[in-house]
């Protein structure tokens, strides 16, 4: 695609505007804001459509996500669409998941705009990493239980897995794990190389939207439960005590309805 570089629209600009998890409610009213003002929106195949809806009927809107397995555009397309249309039609909104600079390539397509004299900004979105566990009653941390968390992609730029699972894997911090369920295998080998067998492990599939699925087990177990649920992308995985609290909420909740149906 040839970009132009002389003429730039007078509103040119890129916002990079997330999300959020899933459920169309989990967004921000500032990007809702950003949507209604959009000229161009593109936006990514975890996005909720039903977002889409904030925008103008004469707002351009482009997937450039992945169709069955397959990316209709590359990033190098997606950067060049951005300025594209920027220069020609004004305000692009670029929609992505959960939070744009949470493994989300935001923080690269706005330098890519910026290099090309637009200007950027971004709108912050609720992370699936934070909020799909919340939606499970997972919470991250936990006094008492845990005193911090990671955060990792389980596959890097070069495919490979990340080399910090193995130092996560030896902390006591929760480790959250995106884009991990192809290498589930070797992630689960790192954890037992620690002596972790019996951590509570929780994977959430589509979570925060209808299509939402959960499979709970430790570490020994957990392949066969994905196997068994039949759980794949996109979905978050989750290793730690905190994984408990869910089921230590019922329990507490259960005493008192005892208590009360007793007394
Ligand atoms: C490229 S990353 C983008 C993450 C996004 N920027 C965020 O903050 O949520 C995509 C991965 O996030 C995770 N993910 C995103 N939305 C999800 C959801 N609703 N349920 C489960 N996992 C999700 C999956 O691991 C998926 O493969």
């Amino acid at each position: 695609m040839e970009i132009k570089k002389n003429k730039i629209h007078k509103w040119a600009r890129l916002t990079v505007v997330g999300a959020g998890p899933g459920d169309p409610d989990l967004i921000t009213l500032k990007a809702v804001k950003a949507l209604k003002n959009a000229d161009v929106v593109l936006y990514d195949a975890l996005v909720n459509k039903a977002l889409l809806n904030y925008t103008n009927p004469n707002t351009e809107l482009i997937f450039v996500g992945k169709r069955k397995g397959c990316y209709k555009y590359q990033q190098e397309q997606i950067n060049e669409l951005i300025v594209d249309r920027a220069k020609s039609n004004g305000h692009v909104v670029r929609l992505k998941g959960g939070d744009p600079f949470i493994f989300g390539r935001g923080a690269e397509e706005m330098e890519y705009a910026a290099s090309f004299g637009l200007e950027t900004a971004v709108i912050p979105g609720i992370s699936s990493s934070l909020a799909v566990p919340a939606y499970q009653n997972i919470p991250l941390t936990k006094r008492g239980s845990t005193e911090s968390f990671w955060v990792i992609t389980g596959t890097t730029k070069q495919h490979k897995l990340s080399r910090d699972i193995a130092l996560a894997a030896k902390s006591k911090a929760t480790v959250v794990i995106l884009m991990g369920m192809g290498k589930l295998s070797e992630i689960i080998t790192l954890f037992q190389a620690e002596g972790k067998n019996q951590l509570p492990v929780a994977i959430i599939q589509d979570g925060t939207t209808v299509r939402e699925k959960i499979g709970i087990g430790t570490v020994d177990t957990i392949e066969q439960i994905v196997s068994d649920n039949e759980l794949s992308n996109p979905a978050i995985i989750v290793f730690g005590e905190v994984v408990n609290h869910r089921a230590q909420l019922v329990k507490v909740k259960n005493e008192v309805t005892t208590k009360q149906l007793a007394s």
